[in-house]
């Protein structure tokens, strides 16, 4: 089965065809970074109608690449939720106008467990138990997945997620959206050891999430050195080797948190393996702070490829064609409802009953 994936929830058009027999057989992106750049962060209405521009070039562009015509297509699998409405509509749209015409089953796919299963695009897929940790722009939750499709909320964010800590961070260092990849590329030339960060919530039991006091002590320590340094509250302002060393110090803390925190659920769980999506699991330190956790518990570890990390189709496609293979497919054939949620709750998707891609998904 060959499985059409759509993506819109928020600034990135991305469109996928995943093959069930054979894996990944291409994807296309666009992302609307450039354009939302002026506003320093998405703008809804901008965000859908930039959707509605892109999704009928990139579809043609993705059957061009893929050398296939759209008869090909046996299904097909959009991001529902949650999302930004309008953004998702505009995917939702599309998905369910082509496969009425084409007669084709479609299926709406939560975005969360899309980016949880992209590490299963790649080569030595995970097989569950294991721990997951969701780090995106908005969202900071550790999972316990016994099986792929059942998902238990071990822990969540209590106010910022991950993602937007970052963003938020680097807006205050006058490093523009989207914050994280910036802050990051900077972090890298910064001193280490000259600010040190909390590591919030580590000091007492339990598996969620708080970052917004860390954006804040960035903040704090940035308008004193604004100060010092007689710019007043301009902390745009200081200089890229102080800047630099926030950064640093902000992202061995956040990365030191989350490592913690994914140390503990392994242990509390005896789960040998932990999975790591997101768009903030494309950040470097993370990964390497993640990776030496796990090393030293003798547990396994998988992330997606740095592409995959951030909103793409590829993952809609996986999501949906594993969702397909456990669904009446004439139920979901020919149908008038467009699902498209903004609020949903990853632990209410119901259970799958195979859930295994009998091939290696990775092309
Ligand atoms: O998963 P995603 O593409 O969208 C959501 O579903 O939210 O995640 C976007 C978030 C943004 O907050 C962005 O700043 C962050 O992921 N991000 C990063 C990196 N790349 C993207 N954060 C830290 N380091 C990175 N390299
Ligand atoms: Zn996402």
């Amino acid at each position: 089965m060959r499985v059409l994936g759509i993506e819109t929830s928020c600034d990135e058009t991305g469109l996928a065809i995943y093959c069930t027999e054979r894996g990944l057989l291409g994807h296309a992106l666009h992302s609307q970074i450039s354009m939302h750049q002026a506003y320093g962060g998405v703008v809804p209405e901008l965000a859908s109608r930039d959707h509605l521009l892109r999704l009928i070039p990139l579809f043609e562009k993705l059957l061009a690449d893929c050398q296939l015509n759209r008869n090909a297509i046996d299904a097909v699998a959009y991001t529902a939720g949650p999302g930004l409405i309008g953004a998702l509509l505009t995917g939702a749209a599309f998905a369910r106008a082509f496969a009425f015409a084409l007669d084709l089953p479609a299926i709406g796919v939560h975005h969360l467990e899309g980016h949880l299963l992209a590490p299963l695009l790649e080569p030595d897929p995970p097989k569950p138990p294991f721990v997951a940790l969701l780090v995106s722009g908005g969202h900071s939750m550790l999972i316990d997945v016994k099986a792929i499709g059942s998902y238990q909320l071990l822990g969540d964010t209590l106010d910022d997620a991950a993602g937007e800590a970052f963003d938020k961070t680097a807006q205050l260092l006058g490093l523009g959206y989207p914050g994280g990849p910036a802050l990051s590329a900077l972090a890298q030339t910064g001193e280490s050891g000259r600010f040190k960060f909390s590591r919030p919530m580590t000091d007492r039991p339990g598996l969620d999430f708080s970052f917004s006091g860390l954006k804040t002590q960035v903040l704090l320590a940035a308008k004193r050195c604004a100060k010092e340094k007689g710019l007043g509250e301009n902390t745009a302002g200081l200089d890229i080797a102080l800047k630099a060393a926030l950064a640093r110090a902000f992202e061995e803390a956040i990365s030191d948190t989350l490592a913690i925190k994914c140390e503990r659920a392994l242990l509390e769980t005896s789960h040998q393996r932990l999975v790591v999506a997101g768009g903030v699991s494309a950040n470097t330190r993370l990964r390497a702070r993640l990776t030496a956790m796990t090393q030293k518990l003798g547990a396994a570890i998988h992330f997606p490829r740095p592409l995959f990390c951030t909103d793409n189709g590829a993952m809609i496609a996986l999501a949906g064609a594993l969702r397909l293979q456990n669904a009446p497919l004439d139920s979901l054939r020919s149908s008038y409802k467009i699902d498209a949620t903004p609020r949903w709750d990853i632990a209410s998707l119901p259970a799958l009953v195979s859930s295994t891609p009998e091939r290696p998904a990775y092309l």
